[in-house]
């Protein structure tokens, strides 16, 4: 969780986060709901716009990611309220809320339409929702990279692992049905690239932290975290301009009304 906070929520989390925000026009006033909050990244981003007129709530299934969160504490006047529950039961008021949001969250539910309609339960009639899953990992440049890397030092079976998590659930057509089931109203799925940039290679590496790979990544011994900082250089070589490594990301966001 330390990595997570660490190397990707400035760099990533936060620039897709305020773009999330934007697409759904988070207004002063406005009560905010944030699903799968994780460290309260778009949460705190919320706080900042409602202001004092406004509240937020952020909820995530693990009180290690909320603790990150909870830590960051108020934005200004603008107190977060952070709530332990998984996305398919959420702890939260039927029709509170005007917004709700989920950045990448969808993709590792258990039950995605179950979770969906208990959005749609949190919120008021007039209220609009909006959800980012990453699209296919080639589109998101860094991670790409990455990918390629782990396969090359640690095999494709734990390339693939690591393809299949946060970048396993693509499918525009998909999410869309999805927020249909559960009842939303305007579907629309938009696709869209922001370029993010990390330090150098160690960065990048110290991402995997966050990852189920993490593990095996940190079991290996000084030959194999070598060869595994030589994979990574040599797959970001076209990415990389005076040491920073930047690329594209894309994301699927699907917006509706309850
Ligand atoms: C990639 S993180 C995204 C966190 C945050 N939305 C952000 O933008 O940084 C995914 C989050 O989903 C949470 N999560 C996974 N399954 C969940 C579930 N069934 N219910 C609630 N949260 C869940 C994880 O604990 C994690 O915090």
């Amino acid at each position: 969780m330390a990595a997570y906070e660490d190397a990707l929520v400035g760099p990533l989390f936060v620039p897709w986060g305020e773009h999330l925000l934007d697409l759904v026009d988070v207004q002063v006033g406005d009560s905010v709901l944030d699903v799968a909050c994780g460290p309260g990244t778009v949460a705190q981003l919320a706080a900042a716009r409602v202001g004092p007129l406004g509240s937020v709530v952020g909820c995530d299934l693990s009180e290690e990611m909320l603790s990150i969160a909870r830590s960051k504490g108020d934005v200004g006047d603008v107190s977060i309220e952070y709530r332990q529950c998984p996305a398919e039961k959420l702890s939260v008021e039927h029709d509170s809320f005007d917004v709700a949001v989920c950045q990448q969250g969808l993709q590792f539910f258990g039950n995605r339409v179950g979770a969906l309609s208990e959005i749609r339960r949190a919120l008021r009639g007039s209220g609009r929702v909006g959800v980012s899953v990453w699209c296919e990992i080639e589109s998101c440049e860094p991670f790409a990279a990455i990918a390629s890397s782990i396969a090359r030092v640690l095999g494709p079976e734990a390339a693939a692992g690591y393809c299949n998590g946060p970048w396993g659930f693509n499918d525009a057509q998909q999410i869309h049905d999805d927020l249909r089931a559960a009842g939303f109203g305007d579907v629309e799925v938009r696709r869209d690239a922001i370029a993010v940039a990390f330090d150098d290679a160690d960065h990048l590496i110290r991402t995997l932290g966050a990852a189920p790979v993490g593990a095996q990544v940190h079991a290996l011994d000084s030959d194999g975290r070598r060869a595994l900082r030589s994979a990574v250089e040599d797959a970001t070589a076209d990415l990389t301009k005076g040491g920073v490594i930047s690329g594209l990301t894309t994301c699927h966001t699907a917006m509706g009304t309850a």
